[in-house]
């Protein structure tokens, strides 16, 4: 037992008493020999190389490279992306691809290349393969972003899947991104970053990996393109980042490099190039569309770890509604499960929670569920006895369920690797949804299992159906959580035809924005958490997760009124914006800190309110493009060095640049501005771009700067959509998309997209299509005309 463990089961403990120890004991000591016995041995092993080029198979989109050793398929797709699987592998079948994953371009064909080597041509991006195996990816244009070296497999003599690692170079300039949800990012610096979904087990900081997402997905940006890889691989590994460095015209440059070791599955990856923004449009056409949240789940949501019950639900509700506070949706935790059994509910604490539930949506506030899937092992126990009726929960080797220890004590797991048990899981919202909850938030899905030393999730020999191929939980884990959601979405499709499901999950794998979003799970209070809270929105958003928060003020303890004002300022900007605490944390109404705290508090909320119409905006360009609400600041200027090392700040969709206070008692900060005129919003004060200009960040405020010749939709004062222009430089223009809000349903709304100008000394928007009229059909305001 480490230190780390012994924490886990100290908190354990703490929650459960010392019979929940003595399990977390019992539980560790049953993974262990489960593993012992269900796991081969790995035995001597054989190192295997590609060897030399024997030849070539022509076939759609590429065709196969024949070496002596391994079968090279490269398949370059419609939407743009390239694929290649070593020993034969293909694209499917996957978890992270939306449906069959897109056809093969039938222009693109293998060649011969130079020195006995071969070549895919494509539109965006050449590939090349050289006779010992190694692969460039170029642009069109002749540069290598890319090169992989030939790949390394390790056999075990006695047959069984082999492990493998992939060595590859990029560009010196090139900084990484990526890999899911990461503390100390955005920018991944050098170090190995592991690939195995994990529940830290305490609130987690900077310093902390991995955490609750990890995806093999990387992005690279380098002067000379963007491009992302996916190793569409479920299993253990690691990816050990190395940044490369400039000679700085002494022509000493040092290529950066990426090592990415498996402990199994296929060799398998996609490659996207070209801008940032046209990389995630293929990501996302390769990987779905994200999930459209309703509108409320834009506005501002409050949960507590420990509500105790309906009176106090009623009184934090009515704290709200006396200060005049919007709240659009109320989160119950495990608290109001009875005996912290998922899908039931305390009577005695919610004897009445469906009314409960209508009260609120009376006052536009809707309720959300936390779901667990662990399931109370307890003959008697509704969910239990109907999933052993179905055989619903993950056996070991020996066909025993396995079981394990979370906060009902007990606990088995649903298999959702399995259709069969995903459709029985999705029927159990039907409960949910009779109780009034709307949305639904999933949590300990990595699964989690405490234990008292070891890992805290499933034995790694667990079975599991895996869509009926079988295998084990070392391939299964990290798309657990995944499958969980999907069989939530699905079951709540049938359940609730006529509305958008609204699910976030703590733990997801590559594809997961299908279903839903996430949040940043337990980040530890503490300016060190606030700034982990940025880095994880921003990483997950360019690896196709658009929808995220943290808990405002941090999970634990109690955040100073600054802290927790500068972190409720950012998450006001954040597309998840909720606050969150633990069960022994400080309270985190924002009336708690003081009646500055509470003014500047009601003035972001207001902001936020006033902005809806900007998120909804968003929240439908991040489903039909891919780009996240989210963006870093070299979102359309991948090649300016000051911006893609600039982590602190962002792009709220094309208009709106945040620059949230990340440190104490600071008043005015540097922000980098990408090329143009870009307006403070707070005094409309104007600044040029490029370079780096100082702003005033009073406490009352985080700096927030709207980009020249932008058109953002708002909320007027009566309530209806408005247009906020920002007045073009002289002599320039701008544009903005306005998405209209349409109700919870699958209703689509048209896109519309406004031009701003100048026309002699006015500044004029007109709606694309509208030449006709002088003047869009919605109010509009310009702003920034004091700088003309
Ligand atoms: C986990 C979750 C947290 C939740 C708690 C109790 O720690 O991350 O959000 O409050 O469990 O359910």
């Amino acid at each position: 037992m480490d230190g780390r463990d012994l924490v886990r089961s100290v908190r354990a403990v703490g929650s459960g008493g010392a019979a929940q120890g003595v399990r977390m004991v019992r539980a560790a000591w049953r993974r262990r020999r489960a593993d012992a016995t269900g796991l081969p041995r790995r035995g001597v092993e054989r190192a295997r190389v590609p060897g030399l080029v024997q030849g070539v198979e022509p076939g759609p989109g590429g065709g196969v490279v024949r070496f002596a050793r391994s079968e090279l398929r490269i398949m370059v797709a419609v939407n743009g992306g390239v694929f290649w699987g070593w020993d034969g592998a293909g694209p499917e079948p996957s978890y992270a691809l939306a449906g069959s994953g897109p056809e093969p371009d039938p222009r693109a064909v293998l060649e011969p290349d130079k020195d006995g080597g071969w070549r895919v041509v494509a539109e965006r991006v050449t590939v090349v393969v050289s006779r010992h195996g190694a692969i460039e990816v170029q642009t069109p244009g002749g540069v290598t972003l890319r090169r992989d070296l030939p790949p390394r497999w390790w056999e075990p003599a006695e047959g069984g899947g082999a492990r493998w690692m992939q060595r590859s170079e990029v560009t010196p300039d090139a900084r990484f991104f990526g890999l899911g949800g990461r503390a100390s990012g955005p920018r991944l610096r050098d170090g190995t970053y592991r690939l195995w979904n994990t529940d830290p087990g305490r609130p987690f900081g900077p310093g902390d990996d991995p955490l609750y997402i990890t995806m093999p997905v990387h992005l690279v940006v380098a002067d000379a393109a963007t491009h992302l890889v996916f190793h569409d691989t479920s299993w253990d590994g690691t990816v050990t980042l190395r940044e490369g460095e400039e000679g700085a015209g002494s022509g000493h440059d040092r290529a950066g490099t990426c090592e990415i070791r498996m402990d199994g599955g296929p060799l398998r990856c996609w490659v996207m190039v070209g801008t940032p923004a046209r990389v995630l449009l293929v990501w996302a056409s390769l990987t779905g569309a994200a999930a459209l949240p309703p509108a409320w789940a834009l506005g501002y949501q409050h949960a507590r770890w420990g509500f105790g019950g309906e009176q106090e639900v009623r009184r934090i509700v009515a704290g709200y509604q006396e200060r005049g506070l919007r709240l659009d949706a109320v989160h119950l935790d495990i608290d109001h499960y009875d005996g912290h059994r998922v899908f039931t509910v305390d009577q005695d604490a919610f004897p009445k929670l469906p009314l409960l539930a209508e009260e609120l949506r009376r006052d536009g506030i809707r309720l959300v569920s936390i779901v667990d899937p662990a399931v109370k092992a307890e003959p008697g126990d509704a969910v239990y006895d109907g999933g052993r009726a179905v055989d619903a929960f993950v056996r070991d080797a020996t066909g025993r369920v396995v079981e394990g220890v979370v906060w009902p004590g007990e606990a088995v797991y649903p298999d959702f690797t399995d259709a069969r048990v995903r459709r029985w899981w999705g029927g159990l919202y039907e409960e949910r949804l009779g109780q009034g909850f709307a949305g639904f938030w999933h949590d300990m899905n990595e699964p989690v299992s405490f234990t008292a030393f070891g890992e805290n999730t499933l034995p790694r020999s667990s079975r599991h159906v895996l869509e009926g191929r079988g295998g084990d939980h070392r391939e299964a884990h990290n798309v657990y959580a995944l499958c969980m959601a999907r069989a939530a979405y699905e079951g709540l499709r049938e359940l609730a035809p006529d509305e958008r499901p609204f699910l976030f999950s703590r733990s997801g794998w590559a594809g997961m924005q299908r279903y839903g979003g996430t949040w940043s799970g337990d980040v530890a209070t503490g300016w060190p958490g606030l700034r982990a809270s940025l880095s994880l929105v921003m990483g997950l958003g360019l690896c196709g997760v658009p929808y995220s928060g943290p808990d405002v003020g941090g999970f634990d303890g109690s955040p100073s009124p600054e802290l927790y004002l500068r972190w409720f300022q950012l998450a006001s900007y954040l597309p998840l914006f909720r606050t969150h605490a633990s069960l022994r944390a400080g309270r985190r109404e924002p009336w708690e800190f003081g009646g500055d705290v509470l003014e500047h508090a009601r003035a972001a909320l207001a902001e936020r309110h006033r902005l809806l119409p900007y998120f909804v905006t968003l929240a439908h360009l991040a489903r039909r493009t891919g780009a996240p609400y989210v963006r870093p600041l070299w979102w359309g200027e991948p090649d300016d060095r000051l911006l893609r090392d600039c982590e602190d700040a962002f792009l709220l969709g094309d208009g709106l640049l945040v620059a949230p206070v990340l440190d104490p008692g600071a008043e005015r900060r540097s922000v980098p501005l990408p090329r143009g005129r870009w307006y403070d919003t707070a005094t409309e004060k104007a600044y040029e771009g490029p370079g780096r200009v100082l702003v005033d960040a009073p406490l009352a405020r985080i700096p927030v700067l709207a980009r020249a010749g932008a058109v953002l939709p708002v909320r007027g004062r009566g309530g209806g959509l408005e247009l906020e222009a920002w007045a073009p430089a002289r002599g320039r223009s701008g544009e903005g998309l306005v998405v209209p809000a349409m109700g919870d349903g699958w209703d689509e709304p048209e896109i519309e997209r406004y031009v701003t100008r100048w026309k002699g000394r006015r500044v004029v928007v007109r709606r694309e299509g509208d030449e006709g009229r002088s003047e869009p059909a919605r109010p509009v305001r310009i702003r920034g005309l004091g700088q003309g």
